[in-house]
């Protein structure tokens, strides 16, 4: 089942998605605000990757399309713990894409299918200190809590950056939606 926003639609990876997902893994501008270090990366290795990742209730990972439009962005839910119904969330946009309102509607969307359809009880994800768009978005926006900080926990750009722990229970979700 594919997921919907307002404004988004979360589909399965496909494999015309190469060149997209491509270009975002090799992008030296969105790497430096993801937690994750990537390597270079081949369309033979990004091809091998889509011809073997497949959702299952582990880990999911979508693209993010506009609806009736392309791909604008990528999402996960992946470490999903199946005892402690807990998971973890991340969500990256390429540039044109920005400031428009899809994170917010994708981030939304994604709680919604965790703790409605998932039967979740948490979501987690870990920001660096310095992406002050992304805390925005999941503290603001969507209602999410800095939890703690991880010191110097990431070696990017030259010098180590302390990670930002977030997250949000079902507890809080079901509050927000009665606000
Ligand atoms: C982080 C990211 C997903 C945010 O997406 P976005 O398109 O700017 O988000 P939206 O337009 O949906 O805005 C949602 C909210 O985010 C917050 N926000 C956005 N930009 C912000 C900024 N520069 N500073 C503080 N908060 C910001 C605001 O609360 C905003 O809500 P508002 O417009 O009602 O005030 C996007 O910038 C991105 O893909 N960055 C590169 C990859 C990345 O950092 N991924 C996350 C890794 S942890």
């Amino acid at each position: 089942m594919n997921i919907f926003g307002n404004k988004v639609k979360l589909r399965a990876i496909e494999k015309e998605d190469n060149t997209f997902l491509l270009e975002m893994i090799n992008s030296p501008e969105l790497e430096y605000w993801v937690v994750g270090s990537s390597l270079p990366t081949s369309s033979i290795e990004q091809g091998n990757w889509i011809d073997k990742v497949g959702n299952s209730h582990d880990a999911i990972r979508l693209v993010v399309e506009e609806i009736e439009g392309g791909p604008i962005g990528f999402a996960n839910i992946v470490q999903i713990d199946q005892v402690n119904r807990s998971a973890v969330h991340g969500v990256k946009f390429v540039s044109d894409f920005r400031g428009k309102g899809f994170a917010k509607d994708t981030v939304r969307a994604v709680m919604k299918y965790a703790f409605e359809t998932l039967n979740l009880n948490r979501l987690e994800s870990t920001i660096l200190e310095y992406n002050e768009a992304s805390i925005g978005l999941y503290t603001k926006a969507c209602g999410w809590s800095i939890e703690g900080i991880k010191k110097q926990a990431v070696y990017k750009n030259g010098k180590y950056n302390d990670l930002v722990l977030i997250g949000i229970t079902r507890q809080d979700y079901e509050q927000i939606q009665q606000s």
